[in-house]
């Protein structure tokens, strides 16, 4: 068994703990919180072994095979270095770090020391969003003429702070804009041009931005993010000889369907959800493991350069700095 540890007590970490029950050959041995009570409440919810009341503490408990990250922005550079100093895999919580030289610094230790490293864009691992790359792939459309993704919701008192403060790493980009500029990478390559416009809010982190990427052969990816309304978060890829387009929230286990031009006929791909998603990133950082790879070849630590180097692009034309750059 690969014994897996999370680093990081909230949102997303409860369901990360509930998905690697889903997972073959993983077990939650270990959590890692800021506060003692919170990381024992988190045990005995999770029937996990050790719970350590400081993130440094987490490596005076049982050995581990993996670490799931899963804080603020702002905090994942640090602490995957740390999981590097111990020579412990880490999957971290996206984005891995909140600008290109962060990510360049951890995928050069990672590469360095031979330690897995492997950003959680768990969407890549989707068995749904596989298919529809594979149909796209394989000419169901023609050929690719560009596409168009969004992903918004609304900001409101209880948002979290990660997401709202500056000094957390906060905005539309990093959250969740970065969704649809890894569909554009992901389905046409780095782009070969940027052009963006965003608005800020009064604590200044970027609440709307709208992003157009242009990729080789003139493609164009139009992209859109927004903490500024509840958006249906949808994507449609376009082709010379139809339309692929999944159903609201694309970037989770979604339904998608391929319609033809000239034709009646459509092609409907019905997911099948399991948990919330996240057991199929994990389940291939365990494949991987065992295979003794250091990196996914599904969503490679090149995928992530690439990534960083259009977000961090994309955030100098907007003109978003965090404070402690
Ligand atoms: N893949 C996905 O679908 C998905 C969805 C949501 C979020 N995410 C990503 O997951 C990460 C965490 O997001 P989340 O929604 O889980 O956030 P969250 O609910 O705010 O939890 C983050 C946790 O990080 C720890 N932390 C460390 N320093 C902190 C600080 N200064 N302020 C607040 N919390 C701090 C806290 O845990 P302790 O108090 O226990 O130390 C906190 O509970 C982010 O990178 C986010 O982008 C991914």
């Amino acid at each position: 068994m690969y014994r897996f540890a999370i680093i990081g007590l909230g949102n997303i970490a409860r369901k990360f703990a509930a998905d690697l029950k889903l997972v073959e050959g993983a077990t939650l041995t270990s959590v890692a919180s800021r506060s003692q009570e919170r990381a024992d409440a988190f045990a005995e919810e999770f029937h996990v072994r050790y719970a350590a009341g400081s993130y440094e503490k987490l490596f005076e408990g049982p050995h581990l095979h993996a670490v799931y990250i899963a804080t603020p922005h702002v905090s994942h550079a640090e602490l995957v270095k740390m999981c590097m100093d111990h020579d412990i895999p880490v999957i971290c919580e996206k984005p891995m770090g909140i600008n290109l030289t962060e990510v360049q610094e951890l995928v050069g230790l990672a590469r360095h020391k031979q330690v897995y490293l492997m950003e959680a864009l768990w969407t890549r691992f989707l068995p749904s969003f596989q298919a529809a790359k594979r149909h796209i792939d394989a000419g169901a459309i023609g050929k690719v003429e560009g596409l168009r993704a969004d992903f918004g919701f609304k900001m409101g008192p209880q948002t979290r702070e990660r997401i709202t403060k500056l000094e957390l790493g906060g905005g539309a980009l990093l959250d969740i804009g970065i969704y649809p500029v890894f569909l554009a990478q992901v389905m046409f390559g780095p782009p070969t041009t940027i052009t963006a416009a965003a608005r800020f809010s009064e604590s200044g982190v970027d609440v709307d931005d709208t992003i157009v990427l242009e990729h080789e052969g003139g493609i164009l990816a139009t992209l859109h993010c927004t903490l500024l309304a509840k958006t249906k978060t949808e994507a449609v890829i376009y082709g010379s000889e139809g339309t692929l387009y999944w159903d609201e929230l694309w970037y989770k286990q979604s339904d998608f369907t391929i319609k033809k031009d000239n034709s009646e006929e459509e092609l409907r791909y019905v997911a099948k959800p399991r948990g919330f998603g996240y057991a199929h990133e994990a389940q291939a950082m365990v494949e991987d493991l065992r295979q003794g790879r250091t990196e996914s070849p599904l969503w490679s630590l090149d995928d992530s350069l690439t990534l960083h180097t259009t977000l961090t692009k994309i955030r100098e034309l907007i003109g978003l700095k965090y404070p402690m750059e």
